[in-house]
């Protein structure tokens, strides 16, 4: 099997020694499947020996045929080296497909199981992880990078120990029968490799040049693919074009520049590789005009030192693999390497907790990681006695949403503390206590899948009388009824799609399987019509029952009737107290957005 060819010249990265020991690692989870890995490389290692003898039973077949054989004793004939080469080719095909079938069991199981390791440590690291990178660099990890490895594993280690094989045999054969025209032809190599490493160091900076213009261009398309509507409105596709023809324009004088030098260095690898080839070969029909060497010999002479720099110049590109294969294993250990915030194994029973559902938020400061130089949270207090209902209302951008982050520690306040049933909620374990939530989120994202599914997510293994009796609950039931499959609807991106309503219906099913002690609303109902909005409304009312419930919500006639709510403004609680209470003061911003939404009677 032929390396895979590069297919742009993409910059390769230097293999520094501590590269290659830190990428060790990897070899952890080939353990398990060593002995596959070793075997498959012995068969590999014979079947490459076996067929370093082609070249010098070629050779022997021309002395044969000149009846001059070089070893009279075995009495061949030509035809016997049908035979001879018939084996050679079957103990190739043999041995390729048993090393085929090892290498793939080491590399299939073997990165399935670093792909369960890094997705375990992934879905275990906190907020601020995810926030750094984009998702498709997330999941670049699991699939490319991984992939790689991948190839290593199947293909490319080994095609690395063949060339190995192929150079040593075959210089040591080549030494052994014909050393002077061997030391001549070696002594080539190394000027040849100097100068393609001058003019490999030369094309790469160019390379690197034009896959820079090339990622500007697919920059502007993703841009105005991603915003079409804002280009359309703005009615700025000529600005566009124009903008994406200037960076071609830039590709294509690059790429020429790129052209000119690949050019140049052909010319001269031609000039010094075949006028080296050229030089040898008058060079050994000088031997045979002599009389010092068999013409068969120059014959194989020829085949090996083609199977050489065949294999010399293969070694070029599986370096590059390689190269790459152990940035994706330095890109992996780190993932690896990370804490994680939550526990490894699921929680026990014997470990759950069980709160009343006390919340005390005392005089919390808050900056998000990544922007530390913005406070968000200047000092909040808030106290939700067990069982009650409370509403944070203000404007967006307020704090409203990092108070429930915060809650749910997504992470963790800057100074001040959060208190459940009066200890401080860093005390206790992140899982146990994360169980006792559940949250409606305004933009409810169902995973692929059966709405079954979605609303078991609440309670994984939930009996379906549950999950109906949930979804009747969340006024879910009739909808779900009508659909042919029900609760075997596929819903999600390749499935029926749901409308808002729907799927906050969804959602609340959810949450009442979870059956939570504490609720967390983040205008749930903010982008419904009238009519889901009173189902939904609904059946909120009803998962509210008997928990400790936190409510944001943009009307404020959602919120009318809770135990108290909160005015927050620029990260502070401006005022508080029940509706009524509010209403009545005068010049208060909750007057003021009340009077909006209710045209108050004055
Ligand atoms: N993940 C984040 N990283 C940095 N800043 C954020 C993040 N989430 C929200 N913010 C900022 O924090 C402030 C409060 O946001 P948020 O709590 O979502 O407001 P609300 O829910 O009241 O509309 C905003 O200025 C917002 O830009
Ligand atoms: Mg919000």
């Amino acid at each position: 099997m032929a390396a895979k060819r590069r297919t742009s010249l993409e910059p390769v990265k230097k293999i520094t020694l501590t590269d290659l020991k830190k990428s060790l690692f990897i070899f952890r989870f080939i353990k398990p499947y060593m002995w596959q890995f070793v075997v498959g490389m012995i068969l590999l290692s014979i079947s490459s020996a076996v067929f370093m003898a082609f070249p010098g039973a070629a050779g022997e077949m021309a002395n044969v045929a000149i009846k001059k054989p070089k070893y009279p004793q075995l009495g061949l004939r030509v035809i016997d080296f049908g035979w001879i080469f018939f084996a050679i080719v079957l103990v190739q095909g043999v041995f390729a497909y048993f090393k085929t079938i090892l290498f793939a069991q080491v590399s299939e199981k073997g990165m399935a199981d670093v792909r369960r390791a890094v997705f375990h440590k992934m879905v275990r690291q906190d907020m601020s992880y995810f926030e750094q990178f984009r998702v498709g660099e997330l999941t670049s990890r699991l699939t490319a990078d991984i992939e790689k490895l991948q190839s290593a594993f199947s293909v490319t280690l080994g095609e690395f120990v063949r060339q190995i094989v192929i150079l040593v045999i075959g210089i040591g054969i080549l030494m052994y029968f014909a050393p002077k025209l061997s030391l001549i032809m070696l002594a080539t190599f190394p000027v040849v490799v100097i100068l393609a490493m001058i003019f490999g160091r030369m094309l790469r900076k160019v390379a690197r040049k034009r896959q820079k213009k090339i990622a500007e261009a697919n920059t502007i398309v993703d841009e105005v693919f991603q915003a079409f509507t804002t280009v359309k409105a703005y009615a700025n596709e000529y600005y566009e074009e124009m903008r994406y023809a200037h960076s071609l324009q830039d590709i294509v004088r690059i790429s020429l520049r790129f052209a000119h030098y690949r050019g140049v260095f052909f010319i001269f690898m031609m000039l010094f590789l075949f006028g080296g080839i050229f030089f040898v070969l008058i060079l050994g029909a000088l031997f045979v005009e002599r009389g010092q060497m068999q013409v068969g010999d120059l014959f194989s002479f020829i085949i090996y030192t083609t199977i050489i720099g065949t294999a010399i110049a293969g070694l070029g590109n599986l370096y590059a693999e390689i190269a790459g294969a152990i940035g994706a294993t330095e890109r992996i250990s780190e993932i690896l390497r990370r804490d994680m915030e939550v526990r490894e194994t699921p929680l026990p029973e014997s470990e759950k907790l069980h709160f009343k559902g006390h919340i005390r938020i005392e005089d919390v400061h808050f900056s998000y990681p990544r922007r530390p130089e913005v406070e968000v949270l200047k000092g909040i207090t808030i106290d939700v006695p067990a069982g009650a209902k409370i509403a944070l209302a203000g404007q967006s951008g307020s704090g409203k949403s990092t108070i429930m982050s915060l809650l749910l520690r997504f992470y963790e306040p800057t100074s001040g503390h959060i208190y459940m049933d009066g200890r401080d909620i860093k005390e206790y374990d992140l899982t146990a206590y994360r169980q006792n939530f559940a949250i409606v989120p305004q933009d409810v994202v169902l995973f692929g899948g059966t709405i079954r599914e979605n609303i078991a997510y609440g309670k994984p293994g939930a009996h379906d009388d549950e999950i109906i009796e949930a979804a009747k609950q969340a006024n879910a039931w009739r909808f779900i009824q009508q659909f042919p499959d029900g609760l075997d609807t596929v819903v999600g991106d390749r499935g029926t799609r749901l409308s808002g309503g729907q799927r906050q219906r969804i959602a609340i099913a959810r949450a009442i399987l979870r059956n939570p002690t504490i609720l967390l609303l983040d205008e749930a109902t903010s982008s419904l019509d009238a009519e889901s909005e009173r189902l939904v409304q609904e059946a909120l009312d009803r998962l509210m029952e008997g928990r400790t419930a936190i409510i944001i919500a943009h009307r404020l006639s959602t919120i009318k009737n809770v135990d108290k709510i909160y005015v927050i403004d620029n990260g502070k609680v401006i005022e508080s107290g029940t509706h009524n209470e509010l209403i009545g003061m005068p010049n208060g911003t909750y007057r003021a957005l009340a009077s909006l939404q209710f045209s108050l009677a004055e």
